[in-house]
């Protein structure tokens, strides 16, 4: 008895600060994002999420458009990075460059695929950005799995390639949320 009441008073307590703090969607989406998808680290989602602007405010259909934004940042800085990469590529081992190049090409194409996935989503054309989207994290496995073709190499864009692929899950569940909600 004793026990339960305070759980009870824990849970409300929890319920209070979350819903004080505008957080509760977040919470609420990350778990079903991290459940639905074993990709999805409930940490990084809230993390990157609550980072985001206006993420606080935004409703569900807000916080898909905020996801994908932060695909398109996501992968346009990580195209930047990798032409750094390769500016330096007299020291570079030539495996490495040739991952490296295939990496420049596979993002040089995720970025309008990314544009495209907020027109479509914004169209509410949900198997659009659906398509678009997977695209956009194949692309990110494709350029990680590069590296793993030949022993003793390192991928220097594992954490990049994790996080466009680890947000691509998250808007995936959040447009499934979405239209399952509007059935
Ligand atoms: C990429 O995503 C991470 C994780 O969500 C976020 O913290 C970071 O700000 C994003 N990078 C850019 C350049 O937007
Ligand atoms: C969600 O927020 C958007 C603006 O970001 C607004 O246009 C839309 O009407 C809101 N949806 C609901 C169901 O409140």
């Amino acid at each position: 008895m004793r026990f339960s009441s305070f759980s009870l008073t824990i849970f409300v307590f929890s319920l209070l600060f979350l819903s004080i703090n505008g957080q509760d969607l977040i919470y609420d989406t990350c778990k079903t994002s991290s459940q639905q998808s074993p990709n999805v680290d409930f940490l990084f989602c809230t993390t990157s999420l609550q980072a985001a602007p206006a993420s606080h405010c935004a409703n569900l259909t807000g916080l898909g458009m905020v996801s994908i934004r932060l695909i398109k940042d996501n992968v346009t800085d990580t195209r930047c990075y990798i032409k750094q990469l390769l500016k330096n590529s007299a020291k570079l081992d030539p495996f490495v460059k040739a991952c490296l190049n295939d990496c420049f090409e596979l993002y040089s194409d995720a970025i309008p695929d990314s544009k495209q996935a907020m027109k479509s989503y914004s169209a509410k054309r949900y198997f659009d950005a659906n398509v678009q989207i997977s695209s956009i994290m194949d692309a990110a496995t494709t350029c990680e799995d590069g590296f793993k073709e030949k022993k003793g190499f390192v991928s220097p864009l594992t954490k990049k390639n994790d996080a466009t692929f680890q947000l691509g899950a998250i808007a995936l569940s959040i447009m499934n949320s979405l239209q399952n909600g509007s059935k």
